[in-house]
């Protein structure tokens, strides 16, 4: 263990380093320098405040020898490595409810390509999510661990709003589903102090969640507008001529 004197380290890296009165040392050398002494021996470094070689005996002896053990896992819960499976899940779950709807809209005697196309789209989107978050999981040196996806439900005509706005409307209270279940895999990261993976949320996931709950909203409002008629032909007009 390392003696600190004349400075104090507040970092866990140096949680092994502690405070005590300083030595009486000659007025040149206590002035504006740091000491160090290493525990058991009467060596006093001036001008020096981080030894690595010191520090770093504890980080060697932890890492890890087993091949079946990663390696870069550093500073990751294990709740923070279940909550990341958890949300793979779930983009695998809205992936499959958007491939049905766009199983269903491509279908000959509904014939709605624009919807078509735009379920599809989604759908490979939200697979592109959970791959991320796989990529995530070992880049931080968790496991991947897949779970069951549910059968989704394949029919969507209705009577009252018709198919169309009943699709956006589930697409709508999904993608906000999905908000929620993001920020609480945020709120995971804030309590394990974890910058680093409250940042990849922030930045990978956050503010796209936003961007598509308004374009869903906006769809939803137009489809309100036009009925469940021509005015829907036209709505799939328009997607099917989007980017
Ligand atoms: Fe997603
Ligand atoms: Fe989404």
């Amino acid at each position: 263990m390392l003696l600190m004197t004349s400075q104090s380290i507040f970092s866990p890296s140096f949680s092994n380093l502690r405070t005590v009165s300083p030595p009486k040392l000659p007025r040149k050398a206590r002035c504006g320098s740091v000491t160090v002494m290493a525990s058991g021996d009467s060596r006093i470094l001036s001008d020096v405040f981080f030894e690595p070689f010191e520090e770093v005996k504890k980080e060697l002896t932890l890492i890890p020898h087993r091949q079946d053990v990663s390696l870069a896992k550093h500073m990751y819960t294990d709740d923070a490595e279940d909550s990341i499976n958890q949300q793979i899940n779930v983009e695998y779950n809205i992936s499959y409810v958007y491939h049905a709807l766009f199983s269903y809209f491509d279908r000959d005697n509904v014939a709605l390509k624009g919807l078509a196309k735009f379920f599809k789209e989604s759908s490979l989107e939200e697979r592109e999510h959970a791959e991320k978050l796989m990529e995530y999981q070992n880049k931080r040196g968790g496991r991947v661990k897949l779970n069951s996806i549910i059968t989704p439900q394949m029919e969507f005509s209705n009577e009252e709003k018709g198919d169309a706005l009943h699709a956006m409307e589930l697409a709508l209270s999904l993608e906000k589903l999905v908000n929620e279940k993001l920020l609480y895999l945020h709120s995971i990261a804030v309590r394990n102090q974890d910058v680093e993976m409250a940042d990849f949320i922030e930045s990978e996931f956050l503010g796209e969640q936003v961007d598509a709950i308004k374009k869903i909203s906006e769809y939803v409002a137009q489809l309100r507008r036009v009925g469940k008629g021509h005015g829907v032909w036209h709505f799939d007009q328009t997607l099917l001529d989007s980017a």
